[in-house]
């Protein structure tokens, strides 16, 4: 099981510690350690008006970084590319809220990859991403899922050796992602959560949203059937 053994913490917004482990980014909205553990940092900013989850997920054997979903407020994530070493850009889908930096942050030089399945809905991009592919973050290991349904293109990605999962708009606490939309399908939704998540991923699983808390696989897969039952 992913990230068996490995000991881990979640560092929160003014957690005691957190400011002496990243000193050096209180000039990027305060405290931005998110998650820790032996082989991985991840740090987040919320961004834009619909508060939109950026993670930039970084190496701590090599510093090397990636960073999820360019959504807003490309100064602020353009300081974190530069201080964090992101070496490059992964959409979980293709929604305006979430896309919205990607201009600035292409211009500046960072590739920036997304579903083929939702990369028209990009203003441009780099790279389109297979699923089950696996992307390389210096030392750690990315795995991609494709998990359709509140776009066509939206895609879940796994920190390999990490109980890790980047949800996008796809899985969040008490729920699937909103698939009232022109391009959702809810029945698709839950289909991708059965099959592409609950039925890989083990229930500690730290599950990291587009928007909002986190939550984890454990706690949100025995609910899959009342989210059937109330249709949405
Ligand atoms: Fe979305």
């Amino acid at each position: 099981m992913p990230g068996r053994g490995l000991a881990h913490e979640i560092v929160r917004r003014g957690a005691p510690g957190a400011s002496r482990r990243r000193g050096a980014l209180s000039s990027l909205g305060g405290m931005a350690l998110h998650y820790q553990d032996s082989a991985a940092e991840i740090h987040r900013f919320v961004v834009g008006p619909y508060d939109n989850n950026v993670f930039v997920l970084r190496c701590r054997e090599t510093g090397e970084a990636l960073l999820v979903d360019a959504a807003n407020e490309h100064e602020l994530l353009l300081e974190a590319c530069v201080a964090l070493d992101v070496r490059s850009v992964v959409e979980t889908h293709g929604h305006s809220d979430h896309i919205q930096a990607v201009p600035a942050l292409r211009d500046a030089g960072y590739e920036v990859a997304v579903a083929p399945e939702d990369a028209a809905m990009l203003p441009s991009y780099d790279l389109v991403l297979d699923d089950d592919a696996v992307l390389a973050v210096g030392r750690l290991r990315l795995r991609t899922i494709r998990t359709p349904g509140h776009t066509p293109g939206s895609m879940c990605f796994a920190l390999e050796g990490s109980p890790v999962l980047f949800s996008g708009d796809t899985l969040f606490p008490g729920g699937a992602g909103n698939t009232a939309t022109e391009l959702g399908d809810f029945s698709t939704i839950l289909a991708s959560i059965d099959r592409r998540l609950y039925a890989v991923l083990a229930p500690e699983t730290l599950v990291l949203p587009g928007h909002g808390a986190d939550t984890t696989i454990g706690a949100e897969r025995p609910h899959l059937d009342e989210w059937a039952a109330r249709g949405w």
